[in-house]
């Protein structure tokens, strides 16, 4: 592992708005998201695979009165969201290093308000990986509030056709769009435009090789 990659694992340690699996404040979390970590009753969104935290950082610049928490494996990717957090001093952002496929672990039943999947691995030759199947959709109600809403933003037309097919005969499919900034409506409120056009790293990466950004959001519970 490269010195880079160590330096920013050891720095995480250190971050209190960081919650890491496989250690005491990561065994204590669940249920208490709100007293313990952010210490008010708001609302909690979670964005699932968060990389370097784009969304969640972005989100909770938008609103100081939600709780954002940016889930991902990847510890040297979280350290850049949690960093960039800290910088803006923002109180209502952490971060939960472990694979989702453990994320009842560290969610009470109705403990999440909101989800955002962005950008997740399409998983082309493994459906089941994906964070649209019905494996993780179960998951997510375990943990979602009644009438809580998952967003998905992506590149990719295989995930985007696959979650459509999977969400709308079973459940509740809000809004979706195969070209996000095309069809962005012109009435649209300006925070919402504003949210559409956080760019995260992988978006940036895609759009520079021309993919078109679809977005769906829909009820689960
Ligand atoms: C294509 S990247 C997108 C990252 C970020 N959302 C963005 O748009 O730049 C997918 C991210 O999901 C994470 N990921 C994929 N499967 C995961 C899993 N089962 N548990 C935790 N993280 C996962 C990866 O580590 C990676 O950071």
């Amino acid at each position: 592992m490269g010195k880079d990659k160590i330096s920013k694992f050891e720095a995480i340690k250190g971050f209190s708005h960081v919650i890491e699996h496989a250690t005491a404040e990561g065994d204590s979390v669940k249920g208490n998201w709100r007293s313990k970590v952010f210490k008010n009753d708001n609302s909690i969104v979670l964005e699932l695979g968060c990389g370097k935290g784009e969304y969640s950082v972005g989100l909770a610049e938008f609103y100081p009165n939600k709780n954002f928490i940016g889930c991902d494996i990847k510890g040297n990717r979280i350290f850049i969201g949690a960093k960039d957090a800290l910088d803006k001093k923002l109180e209502n952002v952490a971060f939960l290093r472990t694979r989702i496929d453990y994320i009842n672990d560290f969610f009470e039943e109705n403990e999440v308000d909101e989800i955002w999947l962005t950008f997740s691995d399409p998983q082309p030759k493994k459906p089941r990986k994906r964070l649209s199947s019905p494996l993780f959709i179960d998951r997510y109600k375990k943990l979602i509030k009644p009438g809580g809403i998952v967003h998905m933003k992506t590149d990719s037309d295989i995930l985007f056709e696959y979650t459509v097919d999977e969400i709308k005969d079973k459940y509740e499919m809000l809004e979706y769009t195969w070209d996000l900034y095309g069809e962005l409506p012109e009435n649209l409120d300006a925070v919402t435009r504003e949210i559409f056009h956080i760019k995260t790293h992988y978006e940036k990466l895609f759009t520079a090789r021309g993919s078109v950004i679809k977005y769906c959001k829909f009820k689960i519970s």
